[in-house]
């Protein structure tokens, strides 16, 4: 087994090149899920599934699978996936990798002409990335029976029903309110992911294997105060939803910060998304809509930070001039992946001769979702300077190459485990 073949480099390189042209030509690199480039994307893939002889099905909730059957009879099934949607401004390589490593563990095993006793579907997931519908991962949601009525009722800023937008693409809105009953047969789910942080790369090490995936919340902040002429409303008269709603950031910086020392666990919080009304430069800010973004592993330590959060934005309310609401708008929990597999995944990185190490994810992945329903683990590979969800985002392919022979080697494992 040899994923360093100039063949397999070339492969890998030439379908994240191909990936990388579709792009909103004016904000590299963007393909945000249901988008024209989204959909020349997912036409892609379909014939890239074809061309190594994939059976292709798009599934109720959306996601775009190439099935190898194999030549025994079974039900049971691998799943390697992850996302080709992007985040705006966002990377090359985020998901994109995964997709490619899946398409080159089938193409070496079509190559090596090997029959696996169970059946191997590669995933495109979805909608991975957060969106205007304010909710992630919606094909690994609807899978495991996570979206409802209200997320799937939800339009976004266009004013498009993301149910509608399911149904376009070729899912089954209707049936999303329950866990598919495909999931008794899944023997693993697999994914392979850049890290989007510096600890390999720092430790100089080619492979992290997740054990954990932090819990993630987002809540939806709206404040209204009063729009007004700049000139003219004195500094004292004023309800200035801006001025508000930066004391809400510092407010949510000052005390992630103070509890991601107290807890020695992963926890951030971020504020990135900020509509100002009506964002005119001779009118008092009316209005402000703004999401918080939290990642926790610790529960306690979630817990802690939203007593905070709302006692602080009661206080605002009852002494302030704007009025505050706060809203939860998305929930995935912390979850741990199989450990069984954690300890495949680090077997199969030994014996491919590449340093490893354990590690808790810092973001958020359609593996969390997978695994709350069904065993799931997942490998990272280095990523430059820990940069991603930008353009600068850069992954090694020699790097990518490593993971693709540790996913392939895990699969091999998984063959030998379900022949005994
Ligand atoms: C996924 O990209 C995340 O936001 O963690
Ligand atoms: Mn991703
Ligand atoms: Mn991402």
């Amino acid at each position: 087994m040899d994923f360093s073949a100039q063949s397999n480099i070339s492969f890998i390189k030439q379908k994240i090149d191909d990936l990388e042209r579709m792009t909103d030509q004016d904000n590299p690199y963007t393909r945000i899920v249901f988008s024209e480039k989204f959909y020349e994307a997912r036409s892609w893939l379909k014939s890239e599934y074809q061309k190594l002889g994939l059976k292709v099905s798009t599934d109720e909730a959306g996601n775009l699978i190439g099935i190898l059957n194999s030549k025994t009879d079974t039900d049971k099934v691998v799943i390697i996936g992850s996302h080709i949607d992007t985040v705006p401004s966002g990377g090359r390589f985020d998901g994109i990798a995964g997709v490619v490593a899946a398409l080159c563990v089938v193409k070496y095993i079509n190559e090596n002409n090997i029959n696996l006793p169970f059946n191997l579907a590669i995933y495109d997931y979805l909608g991975e990335e957060l969106n205007d519908w304010s909710i992630s991962c919606i094909g690994t949601r609807g899978l495991i029976g996570a979206l409802n009525e209200d997320i799937l009722s939800r339009s976004n800023s266009s004013g498009n029903i993301l149910k509608d937008e399911i149904d376009k693409i070729g899912g089954n809105s209707k049936s999303l309110t329950k866990p598919f009953s495909m999931i008794k047969n899944i023997v693993a789910c697999l994914e392979l992911h850049i890290e989007q942080g510096k600890v390999l790369e720092q430790k100089k090490i080619d492979i992290g294997v997740v054990r954990s995936i932090p819990s993630i919340s987002r809540f939806s902040v709206e404040v209204n105060g009063q729009a007004g002429h700049s000139g003219t409303i004195l500094m004292d008269q004023r309800a200035d939803a801006l001025v508000t709603s930066s004391e809400i950031i510092t407010f949510v910086n000052k005390l992630a910060l103070r509890l991601s020392k107290e807890s020695n666990q992963h926890f951030v919080s971020t504020i990135g998304k900020i509509n100002v009304h009506p964002n005119a430069a001779a009118i008092i800010p009316g209005k402000v809509e703004m999401t918080i973004d939290l990642r926790a592993s610790s529960k306690s330590s979630r817990e802690q930070y939203i007593n905070e959060l709302e006692k602080q934005i009661d206080a605002m309310n009852q002494n302030g001039s704007c009025k505050i609401e706060m809203r939860n708008i998305a929930f995935a929990p912390y979850v741990e992946m199989d450990k069984e597999l954690v300890k495949l995944f680090k077997i199969s990185s030994d014996e491919c001769g590449f340093s490893n190490i354990i590690m808790d994810s810092g973001a958020g992945h359609d593996t969390a979702h997978l695994s709350r329903v069904a065993p799931a683990s997942m490998i990272f590979v280095p990523c430059k300077d820990g940069l991603s969800h930008c353009p600068e985002e850069y992954a090694e392919i020699s790097d990518i190459s490593k993971g693709t022979a540790v996913l392939f080697k895990m699969v091999e494992k998984l063959a030998s485990s379900s022949q005994n």
